[in-house]
């Protein structure tokens, strides 16, 4: 091939290259060892002396010139590859940054804290139990035997049996009470909060996965009257205003004498009405809120525990923690707290 000739084929391929990948071979393939440029300035030692000088001068231009241009070349798509990758990674220093969301307490879960720090004060430790339970510890021990008319009080998820005991989800916190009496000598007094379960529909008043918030204090002489006590100690501090309660008669086959406690509706300040005498729906009219389930310790209770019922008497009580977070913040339906909105959890 002439020299013009290679040139021009040089010079056509390594400005088509359209990258460095694409220039490197164009390279190999007239500059490289064994490029057309490279053997073609091999083979001139063959020529006699004097074509040789002319022939070689012309070459090892040829060879010089190509090297410039691919040089060029190279700085050229260099560049071309560098604001290319420029744009790509471009980095805007000026865009706002991003906020950092933190995450947050569950409101029953602050609503719980806030009750464990209250009894807390008040002396009162935190005991736990297993959402899975034993009939035993959900029922029998709390004096209400199979085929006992009051185990229809509680709507009973009910789990495939297992060898000997019959296992549920336990369906109140009071299985809790047996459990920690087991394994501990009075006088004590301990809360008891945890998830609960309830085989029924659920509506605005009503889920069948709660909390429930269990008390249970033991001694030589616990009365109604430290219950009592307690009780509206507990709902001033945590409502942190002064509150009135009453205890109405009851049945809980665990307790003897059994009560309802009612607590004057944080709402509309127990009148039972609010602005312009418009009546409250928050408590129904009435001025009071059905806050728990109470009762001085059945001694057939102490008896299941392995406790001596002439020896030691106490208060339960067993509250929906729910309903106090309801009432804390205003929430009307206790769905919300478990559909994991954060637009509501957020609120709190
Ligand atoms: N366990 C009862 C319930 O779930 C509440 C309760 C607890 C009542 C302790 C009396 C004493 O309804």
């Amino acid at each position: 091939m002439p020299i013009s000739e290679l040139k021009k084929q040089a010079l056509a391929v390594f400005s088509g290259a359209k990258n460095l990948a694409e220039l490197d071979s164009a390279y190999h393939l007239y500059l490289g060892r064994k490029g057309k440029l490279t053997l073609l300035l091999r083979s001139l030692r063959e020529l006699p002396e004097t074509s040789r000088r002319e022939k070689g001068k012309e070459a090892n231009d040829l060879h010089d010139f190509l090297e410039q241009q691919f040089s060029k070349r190279k700085q050229e798509l260099q560049k071309e590859e560098f604001t290319q990758s420029e744009k790509a990674e471009r980095i805007d220093v000026t865009a706002p940054g991003k906020r950092i969301a933190l995450g947050r307490l569950h409101p029953l879960t602050r609503v719980q804290r806030a009750a464990i720090r209250i009894f807390g004060s008040m002396g009162f430790g935190v005991a736990e139990g297993p959402h899975i339970e034993a009939e035993w510890y959900n029922f029998d021990a709390l004096n209400i035997p199979a085929n006992h008319p009051a185990r229809d009080m509680w709507d009973t998820f009910w789990l495939k049996d297992s060898k000997n005991s019959r296992l549920l989800l336990r369906t109140h916190t009071s299985p809790v009470q047996i459990r920690y009496m087991e394994s501990h000598q009075p006088p004590f007094r301990i809360i008891a909060p945890g998830r609960v379960f309830r085989y029924e529909a659920t509506d605005a008043k009503h889920s069948f996965d709660l909390h429930q918030l269990e008390g249970l204090m033991v001694g030589r002489d616990v009365s109604v009257a430290h219950f009592k006590a307690v009780i509206q100690k507990f709902y001033e501090l945590f409502f942190a205003k002064s509150m009135t309660i009453r205890l109405r008669p009851s049945y809980f086959p665990f307790v003897e004498p059994g009560f309802e406690v009612d607590m004057s509706c944080v709402i509309c300040g127990g009148t039972g009405k609010k602005a312009k005498n418009t009546p409250c729906s928050s408590c129904g009219h009435t001025g009071w809120l059905e806050m728990m389930g109470a009762g001085m310790v059945h001694p057939n209770v102490f008896k299941a525990a392995g406790y001596n019922p002439r020896e030691w008497q106490g208060f339960a009580f067993g509250m929906g923690v729910e309903r106090l977070a309801m009432m804390k913040f205003g929430v009307p339906d206790i769905r919300l707290f478990f559909e994991g909105d954060l637009q509501f959890i957020r609120q709190f």
